[in-house]
């Protein structure tokens, strides 16, 4: 039974009403959106780490400059969306405490490696493409500092996930056969992941039902990954690879494709902190904090500074 707030609160959600971090809501909406949107910013800020392993090592100059550029990108969307998750009332050390803990997710994505640089066109293709499938809905969510933060990461992701099909343009249709192998390795290793990303199936999703109700979440887990299959296996087909999927078929009937059963032991295994790199992902972002201390006394001291001059 819901309060008469609640009632009301529904109802704005309901008439499209975007609600800002003033307004009064539920503590559970708030809870809510500071667990996806800190999650969000942590797999933004990981993410960095296992395209930054191949900036020195890109095979140009210019897919260097294009490598830099994106995973700065990276960076700047975990900076907006730890600041929209600041005006539900959390502050972002309590936040980036929590990704150090073990206590919050981050995506399960990003414990996988990139052991060539095919790897770095997948996560382009198949990690930013599904990205944009999840957030694009994201544009026009509930929460107003959540909604506004997802235009530009998703103009940028866009950008992202051209450079990785551009990349791979390059390798598979005009690349050596060494190239094209590379990729469909890459391919074979990186396609169940990327399925992966979407969560868990509708029916063993405990978040879902609310969050749609409250227009957190627009499309369910498995309508976002339908649509991530359909958009991407005609895009295989042009680079010449193989979706490592026996099961994978047009359904003319339904208009979709049909594809085989996620080993959600795996996904799993990956979000309680088992997969084949969580410990050297979350070693790295403590100790990247700790070295980064020194640079935030720097900062603290230099605003103190100011602050007793401008008191004078
Ligand atoms: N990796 C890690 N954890 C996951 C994943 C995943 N791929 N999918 C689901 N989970 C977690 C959920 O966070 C939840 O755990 P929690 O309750 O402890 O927080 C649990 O599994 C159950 O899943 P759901 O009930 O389906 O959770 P939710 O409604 O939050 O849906 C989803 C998960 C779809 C990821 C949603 O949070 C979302 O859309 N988030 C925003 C997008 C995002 O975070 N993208 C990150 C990767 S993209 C990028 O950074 C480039």
């Amino acid at each position: 039974q819901l309060t008469g707030d609640e009632q009301a609160f529904q109802q704005r959600i309901d008439e499209g009403i975007r609600i800002e971090p003033k307004d009064w809501m539920p503590e559970p909406y708030r809870k809510t959106l500071i667990r996806q949107i800190s999650q969000h910013a942590h797999s933004e800020i990981v993410g960095m780490l296992p395209e930054g392993n191949w900036i020195t090592r890109a095979p140009t100059l210019k897919r260097k400059a294009i490598l830099l550029a994106k995973v700065q990108d990276e960076a700047g969307h975990g900076l907006y969306l730890y600041s929209a998750a600041e005006t539900l009332g959390v502050s972002r050390d309590e936040l980036v405490g929590d990704l150090h803990s073990g206590k919050a997710k981050y995506s399960s994505i990003f414990n996988y490696p990139t052991l060539t640089w095919a790897d770095i066109g997948m996560i382009g293709w198949l990690v930013d493409g599904s990205a944009i499938i999840n957030q694009i809905p994201l544009c026009r969510c509930s929460y107003g500092p959540y909604a506004r933060a997802m235009v530009r990461v998703c103009k940028e992701e866009s950008f992202h996930q051209r450079q990785g099909y551009d990349l791979l343009i390059q390798m598979c249709l005009h690349g050596t056969q060494a190239q094209k192998d590379m990729c469909q390795e890459a391919l074979n290793r990186w396609w169940w992941p990327a399925l992966m990303m979407f969560g868990p199936s509708d029916a063993d999703s405990p978040n879902s039902a609310q969050s749609m109700q409250w227009r957190i979440k627009l499309f369910s887990n498995d309508e976002l990954r339908q649509k991530m299959v359909d958009q991407t296996v005609p895009q295989a087909e042009y680079l010449g690879l193989k979706v490592p999927d026996p099961d994978l078929k047009w359904n003319k009937d339904q208009g979709h494709y049909d594809f085989g059963e996620i080993d959600w032991d795996e996904f799993y295994a990956v979000i309680k902190g088992n997969g084949p790199c969580n410990r050297e992902r979350l070693a790295a972002r403590v100790n990247a904090h700790k070295e980064g201390q020194w640079v935030r006394e720097a900062f603290s001291a230099y605003a103190n500074k100011h602050e007793s001059e401008q008191a004078v």
